[in-house]
Formats: structure tokens, sequence, C-alpha cells
């Protein structure tokens, strides 16, 4: 997305605005699919990370599957018309009532506690489903993202595989699936042969007999940081590809390959736009305040995450160092701290990059400010894809009443005559 285009949109839409390049992730979701030359290669989004209509519509006509965490997820999956046999449902703790309802609407569940699992086989023996191992394989950007290992709550440890079969036997299950997702952007390609390698260990045929598939997760890292490189998914995907074709000579079935990335397809096809509405000299830092903030875009406060950051204003800037801060009453409303970019004014548009898996997605409206409006860039053009909403619409939200507009206060709060 050139800076031409990306000052068009904001000039159009305002800011703060999120622009997603479906290009971008038709591109993504094509360079995945041909890394892996598997024919029963599934890829099941992880709609977690982007959970805009125009990005799951683009994908469900590429061919993608959906997988999906909450109620919401699959009410949304539905809305863009995305068929129940291509979705597999992956919460984790959910309550019996979420359990039902998700049942009801006959989506594969994944399962990943013993607990749920008797509880799931009481209710519906003799139905088909997927488990989600503990690989046991320690990986991931950042700790708070790593889901394999004995500290984490996800998937059923490789050592209960004798309680599972108990359970599945009992009740007549067929097992047509095994899942592990061992975390985000795992920063060694052979935690993935790792992990597969050890859901291998139990999907024999002799404890498993009805699988259909492997799903080995997402967890594909993508560069955020200017020292990061881009891993080599076609090598990774040929590595993959011959593993799994000797498990499926001996398991004596060729299964389906399946994978759910989330990272992979979006991060990197979008792009946030705020603008500079305040420049600050404090003794030595440079504070720079925009129109945006930690609710709208969270990684860098959560989890320690590098963001690109482009002055698109004053890209021949003289180069200097700044804070770019957000406008939430928090301290820890930081974009990028100590960063080097062109000269920043207010009034700059600054573009934070890779901003399209897990940004919005997480996104909140703590102080009570809305979410930013979305933009669809396609073959060249732009589109409106979710409105920004007024203050007034958010009030409506949450009270479900239609709020009196804050103007008309704040026009007599600040009349000098005003009492
Ligand atoms: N499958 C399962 C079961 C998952 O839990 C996840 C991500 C994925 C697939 C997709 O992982 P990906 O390919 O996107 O790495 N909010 C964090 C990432 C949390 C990932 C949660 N699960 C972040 O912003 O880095």
């Amino acid at each position: 997305m050139t800076p031409d285009l990306l000052t068009d949109i904001a000039d159009t839409f305002g800011t703060p605005t999120y622009v997603y390049d479906l290009d971008r992730v038709k591109e993504q979701y094509n360079t995945f699919k041909s890394a892996f030359p598997w024919p029963r290669l599934k890829i099941c989004y992880a709609m977690k990370a982007n959970y805009n209509r125009d990005i799951l519509a683009t994908l469900n006509e590429l061919g993608s599957g959906i997988d999906a965490v909450s109620p919401g997820d699959l009410a949304m999956a539905r809305s863009c018309g995305i068929s129940i046999s291509n979705i597999i449902y992956t919460a984790n703790n959910i309550t019996d009532t979420e359990m039902h309802e998700i049942a009801a609407t006959g989506v594969l569940m994944n399962i990943g506690s013993l607990s749920r699992l008797k509880r799931y086989a009481e209710a519906y023996p003799g139905t088909r489903v997927c488990l989600r191992i503990n690989p046991d394989v320690v990986d991931g950007a950042h700790d708070k993202i790593k889901t394999g290992g004995d500290l984490t709550k996800f998937g059923i440890l490789l050592e209960d595989v004798e309680q599972i079969k108990e359970i599945v036997r009992e009740a007549g299950l067929k097992v047509v699936g095994l899942h592990e997702h061992t975390g985000s952007g795992l920063k060694k390609p052979d935690s993935i042969i790792k992990a597969m390698k050890q859901v291998m260990s139990v999907a024999t045929r002799e404890n498993f007999p009805d699988l259909e598939f492997l799903d080995f997760g997402g967890g594909f890292k993508v560069p955020y940081g200017p020292d990061e490189a881009p891993i080599d998914i076609r090598e990774i995907g040929s590595r993959v590809t011959r593993l799994f074709s000797e498990f499926c000579r001996d398991y004596g079935r060729e299964l389906g390959l399946w994978f759910e990335p989330g990272k992979y397809l979006t991060a990197q096809a979008g792009t946030l736009l705020v603008r500079v509405n305040t420049v600050k000299q404090n003794r030595h830092r440079t504070i720079c305040g925009t129109d945006s903030g930690f609710p709208q875009l969270i990684r860098p406060m959560f989890y320690d995450a590098y963001h690109a950051i482009e002055n698109i204003s004053n890209p021949a800037g003289m180069p200097g160092t700044y804070d770019i801060c957000g406008n939430i009453c928090e301290t820890g409303d930081l974009f990028a701290k100590d960063r080097d970019m062109p000269e920043v004014r207010e009034n700059d548009l600054l573009g934070i990059k890779d901003a399209g898996a897990y940004c919005y997605a997480m996104g909140g409206t703590y102080n009570l400010r809305p979410m930013p409006a979305e933009v669809v860039v396609e073959k060249g053009g732009f589109r409106l894809s979710r409105k920004r909403l007024t203050p007034e619409d958010l009030v409506a939200l949450i009270t479900g009443e239609s709020a009196t507009p804050a103007r008309n206060d704040f026009n007599t709060q600040t009349r000098p005559d005003a009492a």
C-alpha cells in the first residue's frame, strides 16, 4: 500500500483507521498453500487473528476453512456464508451450555481436556470429535503466547492417552482428528516438526482407528522487527510434507493435513493509520501523541511487541528519536518507545505496520473511545469495510438506549457565561 493511497484513505475516512490489503491476504494464503504440496491439505484460518468480514469472505472464496473459538466467532463466520463443514471449533474452558449450543450446529468440536471429553461423551455418544493434544513443545514469540507444555491450560497431555481411549471406547466416539497448537510466532521451525512427531507418536491405528486428519495449528512467524527475517515457508512445507507422508504410510491411509494459520495470513496485510496531534518536548524525550491508543492496538503494551511505524507525511524528514503514544489515560499507552524515525510533526499521518493480526481483534473501548474504522484495499482501489462508531453509537450499544449527543453539554460548559 503506497503512501499516496494511505493518505487518500485517511483524507476520505479520517483517523484512526485500520486498512487491510486483501491482495496481500490472498498472496499469503496462496504462498502458504503452495508450500505444502499435500492433496488433502486444509487451511483453517484462525479467525481470532482478525474477524473482519471482508477478510473472512476473501479467504472463504479461496477455499479456506475456519478455526473458531467462541459462539461469536461461529456466528460471524456463519454470517459470512462459511459452511459448518468448513469450521473447526477450538474453544477452551467452555460451559455445558456452550457445548450444547455448538453441538446443535453440527460443527466439529476440538476438545482439549479430559473433563470436557467426559461430559461431551456422556451427552453425545457415537459422534465425531477432534481432540487437542498438548505437544509438550514450548515455543512462541512471548511467554503469554506459548501454548505447549504443562504450564499452560491447553490440550490433553500425551501421557493421558489411555484415559482418552477409555472414555472414547465407552461412548463409542469417533475420534476423526487429533490437533495441537504449540504457540504463536514460533521462533524455531524445528518446533513444528517436534510437535508433529509428538502427536504422531500417539496417533496410531491401534489408539485412534478412525482418524481422518491431523491438525497442527498455527504459529507461523512473520517478521515484525527490522532484524527479523521471514521464515522459509517452502522449506518448512517440504519437511512437514515428507514427515506427514511417512506417517500416513505407517498409519495405512492418506489423512488430511490441517493447519490453522492466523498471523501468517493477515498480519502483514494491515496498517493502522493514526494522526499526530501533540508533540511535547519533555527534557530529553520527544513525546508524540496520536489519536489512537492501546485499546485499539494493544500488542506493544501487552507483549512488548515491535510494530514498525512509518511517517507517511514526512518520509524524508530529519532522523529523530520519539515515543509514539496514544490518547488513553495510562502511562503505558505507547505504540513505540525511543523509536528512530523521520521527524514527526503535529498533524503528520503515521502508519503502524503489520497490524492485520491480533490488533483490531484484541481491541476494546476503554475510556469509551470507539474502535477505528476499517477500510479494505483490493486491486488498487479502496472501500469502507466497517464504519467508525460515534461516541453516541457506542453509548447506545452499551445502554441499549439512544444517547444524547455530548456536544451540547460540552458547548454549555465552555461558554464563558456558563454556570
Ligand atoms: N490455532 C489455535 C488453536 C490457536 O490458539 C491459535 C492462536 C492459532 C491457531 C493461530 O496462531 P497464529 O498462526 O496466529 O500464530 N494475540 C497474540 C497471539 C495469540 C495467539 C492465540 N492462538 C499476539 O498478538 O501475538
